[in-house]
């Protein structure tokens, strides 16, 4: 491949630019070809290993036969996915959304939390962003030539905290946006009710939007899930984003959606217009009926996941390791320093030759790498027998 230089560098130009530089290949590729290679249970990536309802799955069938959605839908998604988020938001939380006006249809929650970057943010605007942070977030920032602002969670007791006064005092005059997430991936944390009034407050009080991705927040086993959208003087700058995956278990369909004001719904759609136009038209069908499954699914899924997390989790306190018991989402923290390790990086590279596990060094979500090295993620969205034969492997580290 040919390369150019650029007037005043030294050496071959790189191919990716300057604003992806840092974020090459993810630390999931290179973990889920080591569980390949090694045969290892592989409880680093998010997703489930079974599909989500038997009749959601019907349902997408029907639409693709029936021939709803496989031309392009409509560009916000199809009125009937856009009712059915609308109806979603007022059952579960009380909210009232337009479906023709407030709701827009992403492919997946990653879309969404790209297209309101890419339309909201200037070169050189900064973005706060709770560290440890989901990985597509800096790289949406980077793309859209905004800084990053970490302020970090740091384990309080059993559980992840944010610390109100570092989120104030990291807002200046440059701040565009906060960028929530609760439940929160990696650490488990939920916001309570009164840390997410506190953040609500300062995004009043200095004008801010706020992107909130939401996408866990049926996945709650402790507290509640209160959405940022609730608090007053919210519901105007704040964008909602959440998904289809992991609610109901179909992470490959890729159906997400934000909601918000005409006016920020607008804005997103402008970016959004131009990644995908459009996307998953007889899944956004499926979605619309998933949508208004009945309160026991809802509750079962929880569960299940609940049972799963305890089960994980004293699976890994009987190995060794120090459990941060996650209040929400399908992930497990845990600090490996009791192993007499301190690298989660090492860790995790030797883990599947050792143990025949694959897991996630958490300093992959962190600036501060140093903060996050004894961090490593597991997820629990795994078979009962998967999690079972994970946590007899693991107990060969028990030291
Ligand atoms: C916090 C968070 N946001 C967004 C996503 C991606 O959602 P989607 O698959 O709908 O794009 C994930 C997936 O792991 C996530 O953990």
């Amino acid at each position: 491949m040919t390369t150019h230089r650029t007037a005043g560098e030294e050496g071959p130009r790189p191919l990716l630019n300057r604003r992806l530089a840092e974020f090459g290949t993810t630390i999931f590729a290179e973990m889920s070809a080591l569980a390949l290679s090694t045969g290892s249970i592989n409880l680093g990536q998010g997703f489930p290993d079974t599909d989500g309802p038997e009749e959601i799955r019907e349902a997408a069938v029907r639409a693709l036969r029936d021939g709803r959605g496989n031309q392009y839908p409509p560009g916000p998604g199809v009125p009937e996915l856009r009712t059915a988020i609308a109806e979603h938001q007022r059952r579960f939380h009380g909210l009232e959304y337009d479906p023709d006006t407030e709701v827009l249809v992403t492919a997946g929650a990653t879309e969404a939390i790209a297209a309101a970057l890419l339309a909201l943010v200037e070169p050189g605007d900064e973005v706060i962003a709770l560290e440890p942070y989901y990985d597509s977030y800096a790289a949406s920032i980077a793309m859209a030539g905004g800084v990053r602002v970490p302020v970090t969670l740091r384990p309080h007791g059993p559980a992840f905290r944010l610390d109100l006064d570092e989120l104030r005092d990291a807002v200046t005059d440059r701040t565009r946006l906060l960028l929530i997430n609760t439940p929160h991936n990696p650490t488990g944390t939920v916001l309570t009710r009164a840390e997410l009034a506190a953040i609500a407050e300062l995004a009043v009080e200095r004008d801010l939007l706020v992107v909130t991705d939401e996408v866990y927040e049926h996945l709650v086993f402790d507290g509640e899930h209160v959405p940022l959208a609730s608090f007053p003087g919210m519901r105007e700058r704040t964008v909602t984003i959440s998904s289809a995956g992991k609610t109901f278990s179909f992470t490959g369909w890729k159906v997400g959606w934000v909601t918000a004001s005409p006016e920020l719904v607008a804005t997103v759609r402008s970016a959004k217009q131009f990644l995908t136009y459009v996307s998953a038209g007889p899944f956004q069908y499926a979605v619309a009926e998933a949508l208004r499954l009945p309160d026991a699914y809802f509750d079962g899924l929880r569960d299940d996941l609940r049972a799963k997390r305890d089960l994980l989790g004293e699976g890994l306190a009987a190995a060794g390791f120090t459990v941060h018991r996650p209040a929400g989402t399908y992930f497990v923290t845990t600090d490996i320093r009791p192993l007499g390790e301190t690298d989660g990086f090492a860790f995790c590279r030797a883990l599947p030759e050792r143990c025949g596990v694959v897991a996630i060094p958490n300093a992959v979500f962190y600036d501060h790498r140093d903060e996050g090295a004894p961090f490593v993620r597991f997820a629990f969205c795994k078979r009962v027998d998967v999690l079972e034969e994970a946590v007899a492997r693991l107990k060969s580290l028990a030291p």
